[in-house]
């Protein structure tokens, strides 16, 4: 059994190794969800989803079921997914509308905002301590619930930072995410997929903005990429444009990079563990009706300021990543050890074209959708190592990459976007979280 106290724990972490035992040990990952999940603030979910009273959406924060929903004030609440009676689980479904939740099990009911509205056959607790005022027989509220731009976190520890201080820079990223749409409103397009990884879920965030791995692990659907732009080439009515295939092959073709370009972008790392990588999008490849919009909507200035904004990943640790270019939302829940569930969504710009939607669809058909071509080349990666990390071949993992060679900002670190800056950047605040000590 792991040895889990804060000197154990600490020899787990070096400024430039990592030890294996943080993703294969259980029991780790058991104080992991106590410790990081069960402190840090986390994305629930997105305002657009839950528009009307009534509305929710069910999902987990760490090990905790939870539920948002709309409360009949307006106001976003996020419940512990619990019953005040019993214990069971109240909302069964992923999402749906209800003015009130009953309990499958005794028929207890709760309003939105978790208080306790009837119970059957109420006069059984007469002369009862039983109070429905009393907090312990609600649907416990999350500690803490706050929104920014309209994506929905809660921390369920009542005390740290607040939201805006714990997105510190990257909030940023959140901007640059609903500025794009031409009236500064963004909303969920459906559902999210939701795919299970055979994998630890801190391999997911080491893999988001390390700009080492596309060349050497996407090279199959690069070179499925460029044979098909040859293919397209060679038609003789082709014009290299027009047809699906021409659309989805600059998507595709921008893994393939040299390792020279990857190492002009740079990596930006923020206190709390969050990062973004400097994006490659081809600025020239927004569709000229959304261009317009945005002109039209913010003038020739600001859209410029806004469409020169150019980020590939950002990670906001421990729950989410973001792709704003794209529209793009993935949301980590771990469940165990080496299970890891990802929610990815897509979002719609109000106010821009279809074509630009189009372009959303394109992206994730081709790189983060369950069916895509990309994402499952990382998959078979995240399986690898996690394999790997279960055999005794050695128990150190090297972060070494340009270790030493980050540039200090205000608020923020530099690095090329090849360094494993991010990685090192995460597993310091890993452990300021295991060990309960804040981030400097
Ligand atoms: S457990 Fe919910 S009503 Fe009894
Ligand atoms: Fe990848």
């Amino acid at each position: 059994m792991m040895q889990t106290n804060l000197e154990a724990l600490r020899a787990l972490i070096e400024p430039d190794r990592v030890h294996r035992a943080i993703y294969v040990e259980p029991a780790i990952f058991d104080l992991e969800m106590e410790r990081i999940f069960g402190r840090a603030w986390v994305l629930v979910g997105h305002e657009s989803q839950t528009p009307n009273p009534g509305d929710y959406f069910t999902t987990i924060i760490g090990k905790q079921p939870v539920v948002m929903v709309r409360h009949t004030d307006g106001s976003i609440r996020v419940l512990y997914n619990r019953c005040g009676h019993r214990g069971a689980k109240v909302v069964g479904d992923r999402a749906g509308n209800a003015r009130f939740f009953r309990c499958c099990y005794h028929g207890w009911t709760f309003r939105t905002d978790g208080q306790v509205l009837s119970v059957p056959l109420r006069r059984g607790y007469n002369d009862t301590n039983f109070n429905p005022q009393d907090p312990q027989f609600w649907m416990t509220p999350a500690a803490q619930v706050d929104s920014y731009r309209g994506f929905v976190f809660a921390s369920l520890a009542p005390e740290g930072p607040d939201l805006r201080s714990f997105l510190g820079g990257v909030a940023s990223s959140l901007d640059d995410f609903v500025d794009r749409s031409p009236q500064g409103r963004i909303e969920v397009a459906g559902r999210p997929f939701r795919v299970l990884q055979r994998n630890n879920w801190k391999l997911f965030f080491e893999n988001l903005n390390d700009a080492m791995h596309a060349l050497v692990v996407h090279e199959s659907s690069v070179e499925a990429a460029r044979s098909e732009a040859a293919r397209e080439a060679a038609r003789p009515e082709s014009n290299g444009q027009g047809s699906y295939a021409a659309e989805l092959i600059p998507t595709l073709d921008k893994n393939g990079i040299p390792y020279a370009a990857w190492e002009k972008l740079e990596t930006t790392a923020f206190e709390w563990g969050h990062s973004f990588l400097g994006g490659f999008f081809n600025p020239e490849s927004y569709e000229r009706s959304y261009v317009e919009a945005m002109e039209k909507a913010h003038g020739t200035e600001r859209m410029r300021e806004i469409l020169s904004v150019n980020r590939h990943n950002t990670i906001i640790y421990p729950s989410c990543s973001t792709q704003s270019a794209y529209q793009q939302l993935r949301v980590i829940r771990p469940l165990a050890v080496d299970r890891t569930m990802v929610e990815i969504y897509n979002f719609r710009l109000a106010g821009a074209p279809p074509d630009t939607y189009r372009r959303t669809m394109i992206f994730t058909n081709l790189t983060n959708s369950p069916s895509s071509i990309v994402m499952p080349d990382d998959l078979e990666a995240y399986h690898r190592v996690q394999e790997g990390l279960g055999s005794n071949g050695s128990d150190w993992i090297s972060l070494h990459r340009d270790y030493g060679r980050d540039s200090a900002h205000a608020g923020s670190v530099t690095a090329n976007a090849t360094s494993e800056l991010p990685m090192r950047n995460q597993t310091r605040v890993w452990l300021k979280y295991m060990t309960g000590e804040a981030p400097a």
